[in-house]
């Protein structure tokens, strides 16, 4: 099957291509740029395409889905906070317009299937919701630019199915920790690992006590291979899946890793509103997939970190 991937050139985009095509399908990677360097070991990949495109180019993502016969689209390219909240007339037009131009295209070239990317900001805080983890019926109340903008995709993803029947999923993604994760206050988690991973100083400009949602980012890939090729769905959008975890707790498991590790915390470290549990169940039923657990993911991390810098990999104890 051929599926194009927007955003393929990103940090959950590449992953989920190189999963792809490790299941022998054809992946089309569309991203601003062609070089998508995350995808240099897949060069000589006969069944990848990488492609260089705006997703706010209605023509072209037409054209492309077109001329290779794209049957399913995972759409994850975006725009970030603190980019969406700083520029918001960009952070509307590719989170918006450019999700809404995928869906048109997709409706017009005989996709069947589209699956994209929202998030937990679109539910907010979890003021909102007292002890409870959020769920697929839970309110949303976001608070950022970047959360109105997920919530409205999920919105005119629900309107295309109903009016011209395109079959759409989204999957509302956690805080996604990762080697390579830099951007945003929530990349604080991923910052600190990395760091620490190969024996520099960590500095967390994030609060000890800051609890969220968390996933690993090759866990997030999986669920988006999954869901795009999952029968009998049931919804058209799922809470993601996710551990609940305060950056102290990763921390801790960072230590236990590498003894002695040098993390610590800013004296004006930040809290950041977001949810702290999701409920992935119904996520987690639907494609057959569970996390493993949380210890397991730190030690995958630290050891892309290190085999980045040559250096060998720290063994599960
Ligand atoms: N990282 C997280 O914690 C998180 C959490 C929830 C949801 N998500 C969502 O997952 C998706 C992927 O996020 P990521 O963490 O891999 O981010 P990323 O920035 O690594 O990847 C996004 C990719 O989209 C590309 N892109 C941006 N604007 C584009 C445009 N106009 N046209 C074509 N390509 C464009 C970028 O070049 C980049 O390669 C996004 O939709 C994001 O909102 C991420």
């Amino acid at each position: 099957m051929t599926v194009l991937v927007t955003g393929g050139g990103g940090l959950i985009g590449s992953r989920i291509v190189k999963r792809l095509l490790a299941r022998g399908e054809t992946a089309v990677s569309l991203d601003a740029s062609a070089d998508q360097p995350r995808l240099d070991g897949e060069r000589d990949n006969p069944k990848l395409r990488r492609a260089a495109g705006d997703i706010r180019d209605y023509d072209r993502l037409l054209a492309l889905m077109r001329e290779h016969a794209v049957e399913r689209v995972i759409h994850m390219a975006a725009v970030l906070v603190p980019l969406t909240e700083r520029e918001p007339a960009i952070g509307f037009a590719v989170n918006i317009t450019g999700a809404t131009n995928v869906f048109e295209a997709a409706r017009h070239s005989g996709v069947k299937r589209v699956c994209y990317a929202t998030s937990m900001s679109t539910y907010g805080d979890q003021a909102k919701y007292g002890d409870a983890h959020v769920t697929e019926e839970s309110e949303r109340y976001p608070y950022s630019l970047y959360g109105y903008a997920k919530l409205i995709n999920e919105e005119t993803a629900k309107a295309y199915t109903r009016n011209f029947g395109l079959d759409t999923r989204g999957i509302r993604i956690a805080m996604v920790f990762g080697h390579g994760r830099v951007t945003g206050r929530s990349s604080a988690m991923s910052r600190v690992i990395s760091a620490a991973a190969v024996g520099e100083p960590a500095v967390s400009d994030v609060a000890a006590g800051q609890l969220a949602p968390v996933v690993y980012v090759d866990d997030v890939a999986e669920c988006m291979v999954r869901i795009c090729f999952a029968e009998n769905l049931e919804l058209p959008v799922y809470a993601g899946l996710s551990t609940p975890a305060t950056l102290q707790e990763a921390a801790d498991i960072v230590r236990f890793y590498v003894p002695g590790a040098d993390i610590r915390f800013a004296d004006d470290a930040v809290s950041y509103q977001t949810v702290k549990k999701m409920d992935g169940t119904r996520l987690e039923r639907a494609i057959g997939y569970r996390l493993p657990a949380l210890e397991r993911r730190i030690l995958d991390h630290i050891n892309e970190a290190r085999a980045e810098r040559q250096m060998p990999p720290l063994a599960q104890i």
